[in-house]
C-alpha cells in the first residue's frame, strides 16, 4: 500500500507524486474519475473545505428551506445573483484541461461540481481527440427549472430578467461587498422573477442538500463505477454521501482506488494511492508523462 501523507514541498516531491499516480494509472488500466469542488479552486470557484478539512462559515441552501418560503428563495436568488458572476467568468483551469486531454485514461468522469467546467475543458480538447463521457451528478448552474411545470432555460436568460428587475441591486449589493457578505436585510429589496411560461417557482438545476440525485443518474454513475478497474477521486473531501457513495461501492468491489487531494478526504483509509497535492500541476505532470512535452498543457 503506497499511503502518503503530508503536504508537499518542493518540486522532487510533486513529481514523485506524478510519476506514482502515473505507475497507478499505468498497472490500474482505464479508471472512473470522480471530481469535486477541489478541482474548481485553481479556477477562482471557492469549495467548501479547504485543506483543514474545518467546513467554510458559509451555510448552503437547503430544498427544503429554499422550498419552505419565499424570503428563503429572495434570499437564495440575491446571493446567487452575485455569486453567478464568479461562475459565468470562470475557465477551466490546468486540471479540467488535463482531465480532457487524458480522455482515454479514463471509463468516464463523475462531477459533483456544478459549474460546467469539464465540458468547457472537453470542448476545447475534442479538436485533438476523444472526450470522455461526464456525468454532472448534482446538475449545472446554467440551467433552471421551474417546480411547477418543468420548463428548463437558461441561467443567461435568467440573469438578464433578473437584472432588468433588479436595476439598482449591483449598486447596493457593491457597497456591502467588503465583509464578503450579503445581509438579510439587502435581499429583502431584491425582486425574485418566476417561470415564463407558468409564474412557477424558479430553482436552478442542481441538486440541493437534503434533495435526491435523480435516480438514472445514480444508477448511471453506479454503472460507470462498476466498469471501471478502479476509481480516481480529484478534489473532494468526500464529505458528502452522494460522491461518497462510489468510493463505497469501489471499495466493496474490491476496486482501485487513488485520491488526489489536499487536506483529509474520508475515503482516505481505503485508498490504495493518496497524493495530497496541488490538482493543475499534478495533472498536468500526468499529460506530460503520457503524450510527452510537445503536448503539455500551458
Ligand atoms: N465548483 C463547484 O461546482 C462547487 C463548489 C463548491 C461546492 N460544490 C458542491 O458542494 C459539494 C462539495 O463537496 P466536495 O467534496 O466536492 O468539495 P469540498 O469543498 O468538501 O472538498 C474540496 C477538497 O478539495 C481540496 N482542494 C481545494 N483546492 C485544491 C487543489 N487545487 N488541489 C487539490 N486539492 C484541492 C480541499 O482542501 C478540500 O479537501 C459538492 O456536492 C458540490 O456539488 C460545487
Ligand atoms: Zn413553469
Amino acid at each position: 500500500m503506497a499511503f502518503r501523507t503530508g503536504r508537499l514541498t518542493g518540486v522532487s516531491g510533486l513529481e514523485h507524486d506524478v510519476e506514482q499516480l502515473v505507475a497507478w494509472l499505468d498497472r490500474t488500466g482505464p479508471v472512473a474519475v470522480l471530481s469535486g469542488a477541489g478541482l474548481s479552486t485553481e479556477s477562482g470557484i471557492p469549495d467548501y473545505r479547504g485543506p483543514t478539512g474545518a467546513a467554510r462559515p458559509a451555510t448552503p441552501m437547503t430544498y427544503q428551506v429554499f422550498t419552505g418560503s419565499l424570503q428563503a428563495q429572495q434570499r437564495y436568488w440575491a446571493r446567487s445573483h452575485l455569486g453567478w458572476r464568479t461562475i459565468a467568468r470562470a475557465r477551466p483551469n490546468a486540471g479540467h484541461r488535463s482531465v480532457a486531454a487524458l480522455a482515454e485514461r479514463w471509463t468516464g468522469v463523475v462531477t459533483q461540481n456544478v459549474d460546467g467546467l469539464h465540458g468547457a475543458a472537453a470542448i476545447g480538447a475534442a479538436a485533438t481527440g476523444a472526450a470522455a463521457d461526464v456525468v454532472e451528478l448534482h446538475g449545472n448552474l446554467d440551467r433552471v427549472v421551474c417546480l411547477r411545470c418543468g420548463e428548463l432555460s437558461s441561467r443567461e436568460a435568467l440573469d438578464q430578467r433578473l437584472r432588468e428587475a433588479n436595476p439598482h441591486w449591483s449598486a447596493r449589493v457593491l457597497a456591502v461587498r467588503p465583509d464578503g457578505d450579503v445581509e438579510l436585510d439587502d435581499a429583502a429589496g431584491f425582486h425574485v422573477v418566476t417561470c415564463a411560461v407558468c409564474a412557477g417557482t424558479l430553482k436552478p438545476d442542481v441538486v440541493f442538500f437534503g434533495e435526491n440525485v435523480p435516480a438514472e443518474r445514480v444508477a448511471r454513475c453506479f454503472a460507470l463505477v462498476e466498469g471501471s478497474a478502479g476509481l480516481l477521486v480529484l478534489g473532494s473531501s468526500l464529505t458528502v454521501m452522494s460522491g461518497y457513495r462510489f468510493v463505497l461501492r469501489a471499495a466493496r468491489l474490491g476496486l482501485a482506488l487513488a485520491i488526489v487531494n489536499q487536506g483529509p478526504t474520508r475515503g482516505d483509509d481505503k485508498a490504495d494511492l493518496r497524493l495530497d497535492a496541488p490538482l493543475g500541476a499534478v495533472l498536468t505532470g500526468v499529460v506530460r508523462a503520457t503524450y510527452g512535452a510537445a503536448h503539455a498543457i500551458p
